[in-house]
């Protein structure tokens, strides 16, 4: 298993980027240190060949310019913030709105377009970067000094387990996660809705028209937001349904079973065409299910081709959306000499072969 470090640009003369390309004996992931953004995943389809099965760019350019948050990690507060106003310790805060009114992922500079340290880890039977930023007291609007750290582990089993710790030295709201676009037939073969997909959740998070949840939880029995089995992204999402009208597909966050803040099994994806498995494994109470409804062919794919609406999808496990304004949903407020810590892992493999 090996780290290999190469020049990717730079923002300035002092801020360098750099690319690190963690592998073992049948896979590897491209992590750059701006924004913690995984830029490729190669791994085996089922003839052998390596394939790229994340959307990304080739040149650093275009991860500064505007992009939808490829690969990125989202922060301090993923997802949808109404308004972009909260409360803590009965003090109200105002973020910048980036979303219509509302505020998105961590605000105008989040977390995706900040240069990160990096440290290299190399152990027996796993390779990692732990990732570190500090978020300075009311940085785009949020309280408190924040030290966050996110360690990207790839080991010999071809996982990729994404550890995210915080700390804070006065009471703030925090939901991070990772908003990498899979397509497991390739980052340019196409859109995704032949995937097979399920996702271990019995309700899901309905939203009104600017995408912010109601405060319901409904069931998914007999809507097209069922995936407690394995079914094609494709089967329902054309349906006529105000849910999918307002997303313009699945653009919903799933209340996942089993939340005790333990580790398990929570999703699953699958290429029929390259054979390539994802299964997803979090201790977050929910995933933000997003099928690439926005893109709409400006962005060149790393092959030069379009990437069209439905390009790829993103399953960013996560708190819910709008969590500091619903007192129903669970607390996301970290307070001082607390330790945020949290796991996401995906698992690559492939059923072909
Ligand atoms: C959101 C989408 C948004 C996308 C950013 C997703 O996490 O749910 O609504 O458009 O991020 O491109």
């Amino acid at each position: 298993m090996k780290i290999e470090k190469s020049d990717f640009g730079s923002l300035t003369s002092e801020e360098k980027v750099y690319k690190y390309k963690l592998s073992n004996s049948s896979m590897s992931i491209e992590i750059i240190n701006y924004g913690g953004i995984i830029t490729n995943i190669n791994f085996p389809n089922s003839e052998g060949k390596k394939i790229d099965i994340v959307l990304g760019f080739n040149h650093l350019d275009q991860y500064l310019d505007k992009q939808p948050y490829f690969g990125a990690i989202i922060g301090r507060y993923g997802n949808r913030i109404s308004k972009g106003k909260f409360n803590v310790c009965d003090k109200l805060y105002q973020l910048k709105t980036n979303n219509g009114e509302h505020a998105l992922h961590g605000g105008i500079k989040g977390f995706d377009k900040v240069i990160w340290s990096v440290e290299e880890i190399i152990k027996k039977g796993y390779v990692g970067l732990k990732l570190n930023y500090l978020s300075r007291d009311m940085e785009e609007g949020y309280p408190g000094n924040l030290n966050v750290n996110v360690t990207y582990i790839l080991n010999s089993k071809d996982e990729l387990k994404i550890i995210y710790e915080a700390v804070t030295d006065s009471p703030t709201i925090i939901n991070l996660t990772q908003h990498s676009y899979f397509n497991l037939a390739g980052e340019s073969s196409g859109d995704i809705l032949n995937h097979m997909v399920s996702i271990n959740a019995d309700s899901f998070l309905p939203i009104d028209e600017g995408l912010i949840p109601t405060g319901e939880f409904k069931s998914v029995n007999k809507t097209p937001f069922d995936f407690r089995e394995l079914k094609k992204i494709g089967k329902d999402i054309n349906l006529q349904n105000n849910q999918l009208k307002y997303g313009l597909g699945y653009d919903h966050c799933w209340v996942l079973n089993n939340s005790q803040k333990v580790i398990r099994k929570v999703a699953q994806a699958k290429s029929l065409k390259s054979g390539i498995q994802l299964d997803v494994f979090s201790d977050q109470p929910g995933i933000q299910f997003y099928t690439g409804n926005f893109l709409d062919g400006s962005l060149k794919s790393k092959n030069l081709k379009a990437y069209k609406k439905r390009a790829g999808f993103c399953f960013e496990t996560q708190h819910f959306p709008d969590s500091p304004n619903k007192s129903n949903f669970p607390n996301v407020i970290l307070n001082i000499s607390e330790l945020y810590k949290t796991e996401t892992w995906y698992k690559f493999s492939n059923t072909n072969r």
